[in-house]
């Protein structure tokens, strides 16, 4: 098990790129089987999570193969369409390969997904989505049997903009007969850009980013060689640090049109930020004033994805903060840790109650989930002394290279061994 090692007390200066979306890419290596001909998803970061997606398609006899950062996919000869249950454990976006494996061969095999421990993690929208399509959709001995031969568009209401429900309906109804509407879909940008991927692979889909998406189902799919969009969380991490530490940040190869919310929250109170198309720049303040409320919604609200380091940054304001997490059941698990570097947070339920403390001290901390990690490496970079993050391999499943990131960014942090 390795950990961080991290010397506090610097203000963070200079440019980090971040990498393609995590969240992007995984969709699309998904939707990617859709298609007997050959795929290329450019410019991939090489993460804990898009390897997990890459040995999933391998094991249902999806040939990949990465050169340079580009990942080059051949579903032609699909040999299986069971989701490996030790796979399907490791990450959540093995659900949305159902989806498309259904599109493909109209079967589809699988176990219910892990994923981060931050909720519950349901997959009841998945499966009455499926059943909307006239998917036969039947759960035996903990497995989920899926039998879409007889699929067909449908009219689809989501009781809530489920991202990966959304993902998954898209992907069994663009080769299904028949047109399909489906409402209150989610809006993320991470579901315009697999939107945009099936359409260059010949599928007939728009409205995409509203919360109505009509899809006409077509007969086959082509290839396509596409590039994921930017991560919005990992670009939105790194402007916390700048913030966080009061430094000169420019966050590259990003899209700030899809970080208003985070924006919106921190401009003109824990720094001054300007930006232009692909870049955003922070000039954190020395000390900021409280943000006051945070509450997490689906897009374009404030992301669940960047709660845990707002609520990092709020640790160390000059007032009071309440931070509300209504996407996921148990996404404070952050909390119990930054109390251990001497931070005023008091949670009940959804919400946390955060009071800003003059600094924080270093201490032996671990990461419960990705974005948990991200956050207690942002805390341990401000705070005073030496922080220790273990379970990075946690932050690894989101994070490429991010200490080295921060490094070029004057952070003194460092990989060790446990
Ligand atoms: C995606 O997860 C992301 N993961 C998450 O990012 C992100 O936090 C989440 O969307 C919300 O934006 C990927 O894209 C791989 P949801 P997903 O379905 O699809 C409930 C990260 O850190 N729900 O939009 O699982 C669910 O319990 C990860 O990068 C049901 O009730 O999220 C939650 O309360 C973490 N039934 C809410 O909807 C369902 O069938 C939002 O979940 C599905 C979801």
């Amino acid at each position: 098990m390795e950990k961080f090692l991290i010397e506090g007390g610097r203000k963070l200066n200079g440019e980090v790129s971040v990498c393609k979306a995590k969240n992007c890419v995984l969709a699309l290596l998904a939707a990617s089987v859709l298609t007997d001909e050959k795929v290329v998803i450019r410019d991939c970061p090489k993460i804990a999570d898009v390897v997990s997606m890459i040995n999933i398609l391998e094991s249902i006899g999806v040939k990949t193969q990465w050169i340079g950062g580009d990942i080059h996919i051949d579903s032609s000869n699909i040999t299986d369409h069971e989701i490996p249950e030790k796979y399907a454990k490791e990450i959540r976006s093995s659900i949305f390969l159902v989806g498309s494996i259904l599109g493909r061969i109209k079967h589809a095999k699988s176990v219910f997904p892990g994923g981060c421990e931050i909720g519950l993690r349901p997959i009841d929208l998945h499966l009455k989505g499926l059943k909307d399509l006239n998917v036969n959709v039947m759960e035996e001995g903990g497995f989920i049997y899926f039998d879409g031969k007889n699929a067909r568009g449908n009219n689809i209401h989501l009781d809530f903009p489920s991202v990966g429900a959304t993902e998954n309906i898209m992907m069994a109804a663009v080769l299904a007969n028949g047109v399909t509407v489906l409402t209150n879909a989610a809006k993320e940008p991470e579901i315009v850009a697999l939107a945009d991927f099936l359409q260059v692979m010949g599928a007939k889909i728009g409205g995409a980013g509203s919360s109505s998406i009509i899809i006409e189902g077509v007969k086959k799919l082509r290839g396509a060689v596409f590039t994921p969009i930017p991560d919005r969380i990992a670009a939105g991490t790194f402007l916390l640090a700048g913030a966080i530490t009061g430094g000169e940040v420019c966050v590259k190869n990003c899209c700030p049109k899809h970080m208003s919310a985070l924006i919106s929250k921190i401009d003109g109170v824990a720094g001054d930020i300007t930006s232009n198309r692909n870049e955003i720049y922070i000039k954190g303040y020395k000390k900021h004033k409280s943000i006051k409320m945070i509450e997490t919604q689906p897009y374009p609200g404030f992301p669940t994805d960047l709660q845990a380091q707002i609520t990092a940054l709020e640790c160390v304001s000059d007032g009071a903060s309440i931070v509300i997490e209504n996407m996921f059941e148990t996404r404070f698990k952050h909390v119990t840790e930054l109390l251990k570097m001497g931070a005023d947070i008091v949670v009940r339920d959804r919400a946390a109650f955060i009071r800003g403390v003059k600094k924080l001290h270093g201490a032996q901390v671990s990461a419960s989930d990705l974005r948990a990690g991200a956050a207690l490496v942002l805390a341990g970079i401000k705070a005073e002394g030496l922080t220790e993050v273990s379970n990075v391999k946690q932050i690894d499943r989101g994070y490429y290279n991010f200490e080295e990131r921060l490094q070029a960014l004057g952070a003194s942090i460092k990989r060790v061994d446990n």
